[in-house]
């Protein structure tokens, strides 16, 4: 598919997924968040991509927010709880994909985009990053899973304060609450999250999907339901050719082949 506000480049195994608006600070506008959806999915179904980096373009964001110039259009609750749950559902499908994403956020992530970075498996921020939850300054509340997910990663007190306040924080806030979870220079971040997704690319592809898995699933529920999971998710994983390989390697002194399988 040709993307108008995403540019999707390859390097090996990674796909590297830029929000492409730098004009208005990547916004996330109504066909971004539909094309996120679209290229995600074929990321889905894409063996070859093992690992996905997601990022702004512009050096100054990686999302400021849903593009509040569409708001006016959204003229009843039902269409604003229909958008809400458009953006949840991109941002579900994210946090759903069976290989890892790491957001590389180099700017601005606030509202949606912060809310999008927490779809990500792993938050890298650049030293100059700010993040936040501002909905508050326009009389309304986050709507893509922001009261949510934020709670669950940093707590009732932190998430409250962020959405409340609608006050943007700095990198080394964020990764002091647990918002994100590495602060690098900013010229180095793009590279360094390359680094990371191309070492999580040549880990075991089912191993890394079920670890993903088991922990987004386990979180949700309770002990007893997680351990139950995870056991079974031990077992599919014990079953798979890539187990055998992983394990021959080791004793074989040579590093594993994975098949995905
Ligand atoms: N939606 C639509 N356009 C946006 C936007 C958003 N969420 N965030 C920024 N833009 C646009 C600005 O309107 C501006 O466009 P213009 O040049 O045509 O006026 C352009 O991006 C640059 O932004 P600007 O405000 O001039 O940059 P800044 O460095 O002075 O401020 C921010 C940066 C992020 C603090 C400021 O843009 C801002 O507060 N944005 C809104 C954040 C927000 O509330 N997000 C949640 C939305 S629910």
């Amino acid at each position: 598919m040709v993307y108008e506000n995403l540019l999707i480049e390859r390097e090996d195994n990674v796909a590297i997924v830029t929000i492409n608006r730098p004009k208005v600070l990547n916004a996330l506008n109504g066909a971004t968040v539909c094309e996120l959806g679209e290229a995600f999915s074929e990321l889905a179904a894409d063996p070859e991509a093992r690992a996905v980096v997601l990022t702004g373009a512009g050096g100054k964001a990686f999302a400021a927010g849903a593009d509040i110039s569409e708001f006016n259009d959204l003229v009843s609750a039902r269409e604003a709880t229909n958008f809400g749950l458009r953006g949840q559902g991109v941002l579900n499908h994210i946090e759903s994909l069976p290989k890892p994403v790491i957001a590389a956020i180099n700017g601005f992530a606030l509202g949606g985009g912060c809310e999008l970075a927490m779809a990500c498996d792993i938050r890298l921020a650049a030293d100059t990053a700010r993040l936040g939850q501002p909905e508050i300054n326009l009389g309304i509340i986050p709507g893509y899973g922001g009261t949510q997910r934020l709670a669950r990663l940093v707590g009732r007190g932190a998430a409250k304060l962020l959405c409340m306040s609608g006050d943007p924080i700095d990198a080394a806030e964020a990764l002091r609450i647990g918002l994100v979870d590495r602060v690098v220079p900013a010229t180095d971040l793009l590279d360094e999250a390359k680094q990371l997704a191309r070492r999580l690319a040549g880990k075991a592809p089912v191993a890394l999907a079920s670890i993903k898995q088991a922990i987004n699933v386990g979180l949700e529920g309770s002990l007893a339901e997680g351990l139950a999971y995870e056991a079974a998710q031990f077992g599919l994983v014990f079953d798979t050719e890539d187990r055998v390989e992983g394990v021959t390697a080791f004793q074989e002194k040579r590093k594993p082949v994975w098949q995905g399988r």
